[in-house]
């Protein structure tokens, strides 16, 4: 008897569920074809990447080929849409109705500003707009840029060239490098690495992005993590982490205040605070709050991105001394020992630029994006997509369709080379900095730090594996960005 009222218990939860399911997305025709909750949930959480340590984006991909480009799966309260392919991703993500964020609900305790990266409708605008605004009114999409670039990059060499080719870990150096080209950006001025206050803000940004990209970001998609979320120490360690950039930021924001010539903005704070009491309007709309969350997220977002894809550039080189040495070749021919290479030299410079994009393809740094989320009922490659859906992008498998790529997993960059040696790329057979309206706001001044860096260090030295280390290994590490595995290397400087 108890058996049977189990069953029936248990038989009507489920029909209880399914109903509310279909209620939830509106009815069930014309939605994408679905892989199943308990076998996507087996296969994605442990089979592939515990017995076979295969990286989200590819297990994404695994179900593609089964389903198609485009596939839902009911995620408990949550509809999870994954989309493939250059032809719908740049569909979707230019759809209006797919541009929000899903909220940020276990940090909300913190998080009360807005920043670009997580906030959605009218605040996400107005963050993004002063962003864009910002990035223009600095010429960080122009050369002027480069130059800020370059002082740093002269830090980063000098400071790699202390290590006098013995073996050394690039991580922090490179970290250190790439946040101070932000920290020039937004607080107008550089810190020396071994700044006590700087290696603090530092210590707190590199441990959240640790922190958001496992633990703390595996929460968020916990169901009710919203109510216990902030308890749990992770979770608290991250909020800490936040308070100490926000801390910083707000005074140096005051400290902007005092000196502050609107005619004349120095840096981001300034180009904020412009725009923050320009009017009772937009006073009303933008605050302290919403800066110091700006920040917070040009740091996240800079940082990781940026310096990862430099790491791996260096794993790549060390690896591949034949493709190192025809850069070198080519910069040496083109620019010269005297000097070193600058933007303008680019065009002329077609294999290293090969190179690049070849790293940015193999190094896949952002696989699969930000996430996005549906704000109305909208459609996908003909199917209906219900609002609130969470509609993840995988970006990085562009990058390895073999119609595109040949032998997509081999480093070549004669790949991106014509016969006569000149550039070939199409314009979407990869888009790593994303498409649309929520596209990456920094793709030229990513683009310009990561030629900046790269250049000045193959120019000054040549990377080699350390005699003792282990073989070069190219798995990349899930986390907030794809990052390889730790490693050491020697730069030995070249005459
Ligand atoms: C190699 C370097 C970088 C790569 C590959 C990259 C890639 C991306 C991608 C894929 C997104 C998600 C876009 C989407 O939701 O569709 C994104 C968003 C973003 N990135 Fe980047 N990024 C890089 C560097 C940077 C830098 C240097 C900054 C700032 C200093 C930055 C700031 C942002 C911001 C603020 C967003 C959120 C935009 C929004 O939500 O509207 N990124 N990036």
């Amino acid at each position: 008897m108890e058996l049977t009222t189990t069953l029936l218990g248990a038989v009507l939860l489920f029909l209880l569920y399914g109903m509310l399911t279909i209620y939830r997305r509106g009815g069930t025709t014309n939605l994408p074809p679905s892989p199943g909750t308990l076998s996507f949930l087996l296969k994605f959480y442990i089979i592939q990447p515990i017995f076979f340590k295969v990286p989200p984006h590819k297990i994404f991909y695994s179900f593609a080929q089964k389903y198609g480009p485009v596939y839902i799966v009911d995620l408990f309260l949550m509809n999870l849409v994954v989309i493939h392919g250059a032809d719908t991703i740049q569909e979707a993500f230019h759809n209006r109705h797919i541009c929000d964020r899903p909220p940020v609900k276990i940090l909300k305790h913190v998080l009360d500003g807005s920043g670009i990266a997580f906030s959605s409708g009218e605040v996400w605008k107005i963050q993004r707009r002063i962003a864009m605004t910002f990035m223009k009114t600095f010429g960080l999409n122009k050369t002027e840029f480069e130059d800020r670039v370059s002082v740093e990059a002269d830090h980063l060499v000098a400071e790699v060239a202390k290590h006098e080719g013995q073996p050394f870990s690039p991580y922090v150096l490179m970290a250190n490098a790439v946040s101070n080209v932000i920290c020039q950006a937004v607080f107008g001025q550089r810190y020396d690495y071994a700044d006590p206050q700087f290696k603090r803000l530092l210590g707190a940004i590199y441990r959240n992005i640790q922190l958001i990209g496992g633990v703390t970001g595996a929460l968020q998609v916990m169901p009710g993590s919203q109510w216990y979320g902030r308890f749990l120490p992770p979770v608290r360690e991250t909020g800490e982490n936040f308070k100490l950039i926000y801390d910083f930021t707000r005074s140096v924001a005051e400290e902007h205040r005092k000196s502050f010539d609107p005619e004349h903005p120095r840096d981001f704070i300034d180009v904020y605070l412009r725009e923050t009491e320009s009017s009772a309007e937009k006073k009303s709309k933008v605050n302290l709050n919403d800066l110091c969350a700006t920040v917070g997220d040009l740091f996240m977002a800079g940082t990781e991105a940026t310096s990862t894809t430099v790491r791996w550039g260096m794993l790549y080189m060390m690896a591949y001394p034949e493709i190192q040495q025809r850069i070198q070749d080519e910069i040496d021919r083109v620019v010269g020992r005297d000097r070193f290479p600058n933007m303008s030299d680019r065009s002329q410079l077609p294999y290293t630029e090969a190179t690049m994009l070849e790293i940015l393809r193999l190094g896949n740094v952002v696989p699969l994006g930000a996430p996005h989320q549906a704000s109305a009922d909208t459609t996908i490659g003909g199917y209906r997509i219900p609002k609130g859906s969470i509609v993840f992008a995988n970006i990085g498998m562009l990058g390895f369709d073999d119609k595109t790529f040949p032998e997509p997993e081999k480093f070549k960059p004669e790949r991106f080379l014509d016969e006569a040696g000149q550039l070939t790329q199409q314009k979407n057979d990869m888009i790593p900095f994303s498409t649309g309206p929520r596209m990456c706001i920094a793709e030229t001044m990513s683009r310009t730090e990561l030629f900046v860096f790269f250049t000045r260090l193959i120019h000054r030295f040549t990377f080699r594996k350390p005699a003792q280390a282990p073989p070069i290994s190219f798995q990349g590490v899930p986390g907030i960005t794809l990052s390889p595995l730790p490693f050491e290397i020697c730069a030995v400087p070249r005459k």
